[in-house]
């Protein structure tokens, strides 16, 4: 998280290629500024959002719209009482994670298993306990053309045991990687989860059905024994602090019950904002047509500007199948990229160096040290010098020039 407020030398130009901050996309904030004068036209809308608490569990009307809508995508009945809201998604994973995993009263032990390494930071120093909760099984490595690679879920070093594992979590499209894992690799860990009567987190923050930030073929998932986490951010209200879990009753009772405890009830305005969005069908839309589009476009001219500048040195990216980053893999590199984060930061480069992403690993492992985070959601010609600027201090670094 040290990324978050990480400074760079005064009266320096900046590229800011760090953080998880979405776009701000001119035709979504058109939309949902439409959603908000509506709201505050109506004296009663406005009224009941500002001045009534919600229920715990979360807005009553948005959770029955969302669960019509979500029936229809996953081809499975899901009513309102299997969708719970929290103030962003990162506050269902504090709430999953410390109730699935940790100590338990019976003596066991159990921990949140990812099936790939790397995989989100913001999954890190949540236990509340003395000890990490989690386990990460490294991901395989496939060399691919065009100075890509790709992670797969590496099935001889992940496994679902039912006495150790509270739940199983991944995130996809994942971050930091923009990895999408394949329908067959979800199917082959929802069956192993299925089997050792484990439950299955999927991180759809970049995902399905909002914002839809998928850049591959890839089938919405969802059974009973799945906790999918959606988030409001990355569609552009990273500012409103809304999460949203859709899983069975149990578990979305638990969230309730966490939310009262914690905070008597979720905000209200996150759901206010985005239901008359999905009563019109007007948030798909822009999902389809504005968002995806948006990030493709960026995600082009990063990949292009990274490959030209990168050409002669040992540098690949993961193939960018999803979400808003350019994982990029300075093999061999002296130093790491602890040092190259460190070089970027002095000349104005934000980044984020790949070692935090790789929680819950055994054992240290060096391609841990020669990967960086590099978001390109940013500001286009900003984000494409920053890149070339970047390349040039790695290519220094490779020459063991300083
Ligand atoms: C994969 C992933 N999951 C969850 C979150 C948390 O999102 P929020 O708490 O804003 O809903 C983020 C934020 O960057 C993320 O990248």
């Amino acid at each position: 998280m040290e990324d978050l407020s990480i400074t760079t030398p005064p009266g320096q130009a900046t590229f800011p290629l760090g953080g998880g901050n979405p776009a701000h996309i001119r035709e979504v904030q058109d939309a949902l500024r439409e959603s908000a004068q509506a709201l505050t036209d109506s004296r009663s809308r406005f009224a009941s959002m500002i001045g009534d608490y919600d229920a715990p569990q979360g807005h009553e009307k948005f959770r029955c719209v969302l669960a019509a809508e979500l029936s229809t995508l996953f081809g499975r009945p899901i009513g309102a009482e299997n969708i719970a809201i929290t103030n962003g998604s990162q506050a269902s994973f504090e709430i999953l994670f410390n109730s699935l995993a940790g100590h338990f009263d019976d003596g066991s032990w159990r921990e949140i298993a990812l099936p790939i390494a790397p995989e989100y930071v913001g999954y890190n120093d949540m236990s509340r306990q003395s000890r990490s909760i989690l386990r990460a099984s490294p991901a395989q490595i496939d060399l691919l053309a065009d100075q890509q690679f790709k992670y797969r879920i590496d099935t001889s070093a992940f496994s679902v045991n039912s006495a150790s594992t509270g739940a199983v979590c991944l995130s996809r499209p994942t971050n930091p990687s923009g990895n999408v894992i394949s329908d067959e690799e979800l199917a082959r860990v929802a069956g192993q989860c299925r089997d050792a009567g484990v439950p299955l987190i999927i991180d759809s923050a970049y995902g399905l059905p909002f914002p839809g930030m998928i850049y591959t073929e890839a089938t919405p998932f969802w059974d009973e024994n799945t906790i999918l986490c959606l988030s409001l951010s990355k569609l552009g209200l990273p500012g409103v602090r809304t999460g949203i879990v859709v899983a069975d009753t149990a578990v979305t009772q638990l969230i309730r019950n966490a939310n009262a405890i914690n905070g008597l009830a979720p905000a209200r305005t996150g759901p206010e904002l985005l239901l008359p969005l999905i009563e019109r069908r007007q948030l798909s839309d822009l999902c389809e047509r504005v968002i995806k589009p948006h990030y493709l476009a960026k995600q082009q001219r990063a990949i292009d500007t990274m490959l030209t500048a990168a050409h002669d040195l040992p540098v690949r990216i993961h193939k960018p199948d999803g979400a808003m980053f350019l994982w990029t893999w300075f093999e061999d590199l002296p130093g790491g990229t602890d040092e190259l984060y460190r070089r970027g930061v002095a000349e104005g480069i934000i980044t984020v160096p790949g070692r935090h992403f790789f929680q819950g690993l055994e054992s240290s492992w060096q391609h841990a040290r020669e990967c960086l985070r590099i978001n390109y959601a940013g500001e286009p010609d900003v984000v494409c010098e920053g890149i070339e600027r970047l390349v040039n201090i790695a290519r220094r670094q490779y020459r063991g020039a300083s």
